[in-house]
């Protein structure tokens, strides 16, 4: 901050243009290409206040009231709420350890215009979702962008765990393969550098960059300018891939705990994911049980997760499920949470 002061003056206090300062555009462009392999242009790129305001934009512009919009199920939760919002009928696809299941895609976008809707948008998390941490197989990359093709629909990747692997490969962004024009790419500074500065970023087509900025203006003028001018400092300086680098081994350590200890301590017949990056694993029980009322139970012990229903559209089958999160707790008390949960737990399967 002190950097940026010295070194802009009054400029970072001012009002910048709607679409972003150039100066982070410019390094956004250069990062996309060196950490997820994405060919993009400074006029193809919008900053916007977090992810968060990416979605809400694209949906006020794409979507609607009473139109469809495609989400994975379980997907992420303030995502569902924007398209609620916005009076989108929300409907959900199922996804599997491979991510999005594209034949279930397929059925039900050729059974949705059957019956005469319009779809608007097909929103997913092709790398480390939220709220599983499963990736989406490249069989099923090629397919989602064959059939946004074929049925001429557009997608919206939001990549927010993208940089958060636990191993070094580079999965490249889905966008990185779309030649056809139909994903919209959305992404944030929130989980690799900080969340409390509010930027995070879309890449799409230029017409839709322009759309998309007028609706921008209209709601806040534009994002904070010393924010950034930070976020373009951080990536220029390399304090963001030096971020990377550390953080992808310290939520590493922190993810093989959580899975030991679920493994471990769980009751048996619990399905748990197996997440490839980003800061969560999901928990099935396969039982009759409501997760809300073992949240009530782990609370009161000091052991907070999100209730499974929360992610999904079709509540029934995420009852039984839920979030456990190892971004956030100390690593020495991840063992201690589990084996709170496990004695709750196995109170109730007994
Ligand atoms: C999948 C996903 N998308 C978007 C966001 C929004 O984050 P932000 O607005 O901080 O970029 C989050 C936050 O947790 C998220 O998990």
């Amino acid at each position: 901050m002190k950097h940026i002061i010295e070194e802009y003056g009054y400029k970072a206090l001012q009002y910048a243009s709607s679409r972003g300062v150039p100066e982070l555009i410019n390094n956004i462009v250069a990062f996309m290409y060196r950490m997820r392999g994405l060919k993009t242009l400074p006029e193809n790129v919008l900053i916007t206040a977090g992810s968060q305001q990416a979605l809400d934009l694209i949906t006020r512009l794409f979507v609607n009231p009473g139109e469809v919009v495609i989400v994975e199920e379980p997907s992420y939760i303030l995502a569902l709420h924007v398209l609620r919002l916005r009076g989108a009928k929300v409907v959900g696809v199922a996804i599997d350890r491979h991510g999005l299941r594209i034949d279930l895609l397929e059925t039900t976008i050729k059974k949705l215009r059957r019956e005469g809707e319009k779809i608007k948008l097909v929103y997913t998390m092709p790398l480390f979702q939220n709220p599983t941490g499963v990736s989406m197989s490249f069989e099923r990359r090629k397919y989602l962008l064959e059939l946004s093709e074929e049925h001429d629909l557009l997608i919206v990747e939001d990549d927010a765990y993208a940089f958060l692997g636990f191993d070094d490969s580079m999965i490249p962004a889905l966008a990185s393969e779309d030649q056809f024009g139909r994903v919209i790419y959305v992404s944030t500074f929130s989980k690799i550098l900080s969340p409390g500065l509010r930027v995070g970023y879309l890449i799409a087509q230029e017409d839709v960059i322009t759309k998309l900025s007028v609706v921008k203006q209209v709601i806040d003028l534009g994002s904070s300018t010393l924010s950034q001018l930070i976020a373009a400092k951080a990536i220029e300086k390399n304090v963001i891939e030096r971020n990377i680098a550390y953080i992808r081994k310290l939520y590493r350590v922190k993810k093989d705990l959580m899975v030991e200890a679920l493994d471990e301590m769980l009751p048996k017949g619990i399905w748990r994911s197996d997440p490839g990056g980003g800061f969560y694993v999901w928990v099935k029980l396969n039982r009759n049980i409501d997760t809300e009322d073992i949240l009530n139970l782990s609370n009161k012990r000091g052991v907070l997760f999100t209730p499974g229903k929360r992610f999904c559209v079709n509540q029934v089958p995420c009852k039984d499920a839920m979030r456990l999160s190892f971004s956030n707790p100390p690593e020495n008390s991840i063992r201690v949470g589990i084996q709170i949960l496990g004695d709750i737990l196995r109170c109730k399967v007994r």
